[in-house]
């Protein structure tokens, strides 16, 4: 199951990842928006956020203008390493070297197009483990208080 958040600037984005998603006979769960109204990117960043980090979704997918505050919002919930991402090498060294488990993306700086195949780029990606594994479990470490000096 993949999780898939947006405000209202990513919504156009989401909706088209979830014809992605419906095209590759993926699973998701929206946690909204789905209006144009304006809202706030952080609330439903955490709401995906909450999903994979419960392992309730493997994976989260969020949009936003320009991606970069609803991953902030993400990589605020403990579990979660999401990365923004506008170019498919990016997207595929977030999985291979980062093991990140949410991708973000913004609808005003990137196209459908470079987005659907980002995001098939992301999910097809697995990681590489080895001195990355340590690398990632540095990252996480900060999150239980440890000072990596
Ligand atoms: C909304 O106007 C915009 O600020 C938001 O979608 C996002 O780009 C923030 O990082």
């Amino acid at each position: 199951m993949i999780a898939l958040a947006s405000d209202h600037a990513g919504l156009p984005l989401k909706k088209e990842i979830m014809a992605l998603l419906d095209d590759m006979k993926l699973e998701y769960k929206d946690y909204g928006t789905d209006s144009a109204a304006s809202c706030d990117y952080a609330v439903f960043g955490q709401r995906a956020a909450k999903a994979v980090a419960s392992g309730e979704c493997e994976r989260g997918i969020l949009c936003c203008g320009t991606g970069i505050g609803i991953s902030l919002a993400a990589n605020k919930v403990r579990g979660i390493r999401c990365a923004v991402c506008s170019d498919c090498f990016s997207a595929k060294m977030s999985r291979q070297h980062n093991d990140a488990n949410m991708l973000a993306m913004g609808a005003r700086v990137v196209g459908g197009e470079l987005a659907r195949m980002m995001v098939e780029i992301w999910l097809t990606t697995e990681f590489e483990g080895g001195r990355h594994q340590r690398r990632v479990d540095q990252i996480m470490a900060i999150e239980g208080g440890a000072d990596l000096g």
